[in-house]
């Protein structure tokens, strides 16, 4: 684990350049740190290996204050990749990679053999690459040699400062999944920088929110699209953001909370009247009605009223039970289903509306076209939304369709 306690960092005439930043990174985690340009991403980067020394505070790997600790030491067990790869050019790939177990002492076979799983690790073949030159390699093959290297003498920490800004789009989404690939097998500590938001959402486990030389958020992926803690960081990420990455949009969070239930033992009349004056798309029948989530036993919806209508002509509601005349054979989605899961199903099934469930199946609210509408708005407030669709929804609910 890395702890930073109360760090500070300035530089000659240049105050706090980092100001009291407290944060953990924990064993085998991948934490992003992102900001604008100047906020002090590097600078917290090279505190870790002591390539910048911190004015005050204090930083512990697993425990100990790496002040105390020999810098060589320290820097051997950090692998350190940097957007300028790096690689010596007058010496072949494999040199390259081996230069650290090299100085470590390493055994010559040994070290080929490490070197060549390596390489085999970030998809080059060693038959191929072995004894080439950095400058017979793309841009992106370099790159994976500059991760082979930082991972040649098995640290146990990867920093890795904007590695792949300089790469063209697909090469980089490539070596995003590369690292997320490798860091399922060999589950490293890696501090990644980036200033690219989308990349960090891609890769991180947590993503820290930089600015001006503190942490502004420092949450998973998910938590800050969802609820991003100030104006800063909702500005950093975007509205429209969330909105690209459907499926960490679950069913919880578009549904509508409040649902109209009403008591299997009523009466028709009350669930005909029930359902013009809430405006509702549905009802959930219920066994007695109660203020907080629970089963539900049917459902009464205009469709149904206009099904039943039709069947018989002459129907007195005031002396009908619901539960007699409800529908039972209703679907719900859980709470955790992802949003393109919804849509997809919802449109397979040509379904307007769709009651939400927890884990003990109680209905905890429901997906309605208004609450879709409702959530694209906040996410994208310049998305247009159609009064139309909203007018003519009520419409529908309230029968006049
Ligand atoms: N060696 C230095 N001397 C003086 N100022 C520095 C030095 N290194 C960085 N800075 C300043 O510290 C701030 C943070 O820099 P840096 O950590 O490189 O930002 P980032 O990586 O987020 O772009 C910047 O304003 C930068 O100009
Ligand atoms: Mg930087």
């Amino acid at each position: 684990m890395i702890e930073f306690k109360k760090v500070s960092k300035t530089f000659d005439g240049k105050k706090n350049v980092i100001n009291k930043l407290n944060f953990k990174i924990n064993k085998g985690e991948l934490v992003v740190l992102i900001g604008e340009s100047g906020c002090g991403k590097t600078t917290t980067m090279r505190m870790i290996n002591l390539l910048i020394k911190p004015t005050k505070g204090e930083i512990l790997i697993d425990g100990k204050n790496i002040l105390k600790m020999n810098k060589i030491q320290l820097r051997r067990n950090i692998g350190y990749v940097i957007q300028k790869v790096g690689l010596l050019p007058h010496m072949t790939i494999g040199e390259n990679i081996e230069l650290l177990p090299k100085i470590k002492k390493w055994k010559k076979e040994k070290r080929v053999e490490r070197a060549k799983e390596l390489l085999e690790l970030v998809e080059l073949d060693p038959e191929e690459y072995y004894d080439r030159y950095p400058n017979e390699l793309s841009g992106g093959q370099q790159q994976r040699i500059g991760i082979a290297r930082a991972l040649a003498a098995d640290p146990d920490i990867i920093l890795m400062d904007e590695p792949f800004s300089a790469l063209d789009p697909i090469t980089r989404e490539k070596l995003q999944d590369e690292i997320i690939r490798i860091q399922d097998e060999l589950h490293k500590t890696i501090i990644f920088v980036t200033h690219d938001m989308d990349e960090a959402i891609k890769i991180a486990d947590r993503i820290a929110v930089m600015n001006n030389g503190e942490i502004v958020q420092y949450d998973t992926p998910e938590e800050i699209l969802k609820n991003p803690i100030n104006d800063f960081v909702e500005f950093f990420i975007g509205k429209e953001r969330l909105w690209r990455q459907p499926e960490l949009v679950l069913a919880k969070d578009i549904m509508r909370k409040k649902v109209y239930k009403i008591n299997a033992e009523g009466k028709m009349a009350r669930a005909v009247e029930k359902l013009k004056e809430s405006e509702a798309t549905m009802l959930i029948v219920v066994d007695k009605i109660k203020d907080k989530p629970q089963k539900g036993l049917g459902l009464i919806t205009p469709k149904l009223l206009k099904r039943i209508e039709f069947n018989k002509k002459t129907l007195n509601y005031n002396t009908k039970v619901i539960k007699d005349y409800m529908r039972k054979d209703f679907v719900t989605v859980d709470e955790k289903t992802n949003m393109v899961q919804v849509l997809n199903y919802m449109s397979t099934r040509n379904f307007r509306s769709i009651p939400v469930t927890n884990s003990k199946n109680e209905i905890v609210g429901i997906i309605t076209p208004n609450s879709i509408l409702n959530i694209m708005s906040k996410i994208s407030p310049d998305c247009i939304i159609e009064e139309e669709i909203i007018s003519q929804n009520k419409e529908e609910v309230n029968g006049k369709a």
